[in-house]
């Protein structure tokens, strides 16, 4: 769409679309503290590397044309760095604005550790280079496609190049403090996270080209109405201030516990087969085919996203009973669930809608290739989204969808199987068997993912970017 190129222009890539890379360096760093070198610094790093997302469209065009995947490049800054740099945004923006907010406030001005009571989080337990709370920006290097046979640990050479030149070229202003290499595992052609699972499927669809036609869309499609959401105000507030809230979260996958609790939640089930459990902690199949569509795995390809949980309505006192209300997907994407539980109607649905998140996080740390083995630590999500508000979006879903436990439904929802931080005060409601009215009430499962550190970050758009050079 033409309309749009002035904005492609103006936006640094990966936020409308994917990079798309199996492979990404990320490079954390801290100034040593003299603003005018922090401000040359900058300016060279957006010279040499940050991808707008104009040019991110010729590299794909270039890709599809049978070209090498080229290397691409992103820069975040958190409130810390942008005031070093003497960067300011507008007041208020990016604050929360929607209601109800989270049960404690979370702003972008402050480090993600400041965040830790409001996530449960443990930032004594995150590696060293998050516990300071003090990193000011963020460079994301991206290169390479998977060949098959596909190998992570396969990473391109010139990645790995340009990221020690990038670390050389930041040691001079400031100082890299955590650095994280994403490898996306991948089955097939299919990108999976670590629990052996498609990821990436439910996406808001932010350019026309992406939202499905008019006749696939169901009144809770995650896509429709999204480009609202997320283009509204303030997420792109004029042209050179348009940009996006990031959020990175190290977020560590001990996979032997989570396999160890499917064969236990199997068990407890009366025998349901193992991978229907695991199913109904992330709400569809490894296949991606959702729990609630499905009597066994369809592996429909694309898997299927136009779907609601109508379908296994759950009205009280009745629990689902085929994707229970702490699955990942249903308490991250509720998907109608609040107006149908509590009524409200259309204006709840729209506030749902309004916490979605684009996700573009990578997988991290070395497997078999065949994810046949079951590490119970060194592997992970560099979970990474973004968001018009990082208190409206991310900080809400984790606070107060995924980490509480009477969120949908008090009395029994508990909290996410998934990503659920905090204590389990209460059992989680299942059903048992699977696809009946029954339920079975278990204590709440282990905790099977762990933060290991992030931070909160402001992309800001290429002529904000090259506006350092100008002062530099
Ligand atoms: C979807 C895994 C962390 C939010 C999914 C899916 C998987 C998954 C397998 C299904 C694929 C899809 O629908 O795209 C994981 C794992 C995580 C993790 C293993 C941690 C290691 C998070 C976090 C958040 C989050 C921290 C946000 C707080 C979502 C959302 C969806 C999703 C919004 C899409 C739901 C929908 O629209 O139906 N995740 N995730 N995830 N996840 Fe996660």
């Amino acid at each position: 769409d033409p309309r749009f190129q002035p904005l492609l222009e103006k936006l640094q890539g990966n936020i409308l679309k994917s990079h798309g890379r199996d492979y990404a360096m990320h490079s954390f760093f801290r100034f040593r503290g003299d603003p005018a070198a922090a401000r040359r610094l900058v300016a060279e790093l957006t010279r040499r590397y940050v991808t707008s997302a104009a040019e991110q469209e010729q590299q794909i065009a270039r890709f599809k044309a049978g070209h090498e995947q080229e290397l691409f490049g992103a820069l975040m800054l958190s409130a810390k760095g942008m005031k070093l740099l003497g960067l300011t945004l507008p007041a208020g923006f990016g604050e929360a604005t929607l209601q109800p907010a989270t049960s404690a406030p979370v702003s972008f001005a402050n480090p993600m550790k400041d965040a830790a009571a409001v996530f449960a989080d443990q930032p004594d337990q995150w590696d060293a280079g998050y516990r300071g709370g003090d990193i000011d920006g963020m460079l994301l290097l991206a290169m390479g496609h998977a060949e098959e046979p596909y190998d992570a640990d396969a990473i391109p050479t010139a990645l790995l190049d340009a990221a020690k030149d990038a670390n050389a070229l930041i040691d001079g202003a400031a100082e890299v403090v955590a650095f994280e290499i994403g490898q996306q595992q991948r089955r097939g052609d299919d990108a999976v996270e670590h629990f052996g699972f498609i990821d990436g499927i439910s996406q808001p669809a932010l350019v026309t080209s992406d939202l499905p036609p008019p006749q696939d869309r169901t009144e809770n499609d995650p896509s429709a109405g999204l480009a609202l959401a997320l283009l509204r105000d303030p997420f792109v507030r004029d042209d050179d201030a348009c940009g996006s809230f990031f959020v990175f979260r190290k977020l560590e996958q001990n996979v032997r516990l989570f396999r160890d609790e499917e064969a236990r939640l199997a068990a407890a089930l009366g025998g349901i087969p193992r991978d229907q459990a695991g199913a109904m902690m992330v709400g569809r199949f490894q296949d991606g085919t959702p729990t609630v569509l499905a009597g066994a795995p369809s592996g429909a390809s694309p898997p299927v996203n136009n779907f609601s949980y109508a379908v296994d309505p759950g009205t009280p006192p009745a629990f689902p009973a085929k994707c229970p209300f702490h699955a990942h997907i249903r308490k991250t994407n509720p998907r109608g669930d609040i107006g149908r539980q509590f009524g409200g109607g259309a204006a709840v649905d729209e506030n749902e809608r309004q916490r979605r998140v684009v996700r573009r996080g990578i997988t991290y740390g070395s497997r078999d290739n065949d994810l046949g083995d079951a590490p119970s630590g060194g592997v992970g999500l560099l979970f990474q989204c973004y968001q018009s508000s990082i208190p409206d979006q991310f900080a809400f879903m984790q606070n107060s969808w995924a980490n509480n436990e009477d969120f949908v439904r008090p009395g029994g929802s508990g909290h996410d199987s998934i990503i659920g931080q905090g204590p389990r005060g209460v059992e989680q409601t299942w059903p048992g068997p699977w696809g009946s009215n029954a339920t079975r009430k278990l204590p709440g499962q282990r905790q099977l993912v762990t933060d290991k550190g992030g931070e909160f970050f402001w992309t800001p758009s290429m002529p904000f970017l090259q506006s350092l050079t100008a002062t530099a």
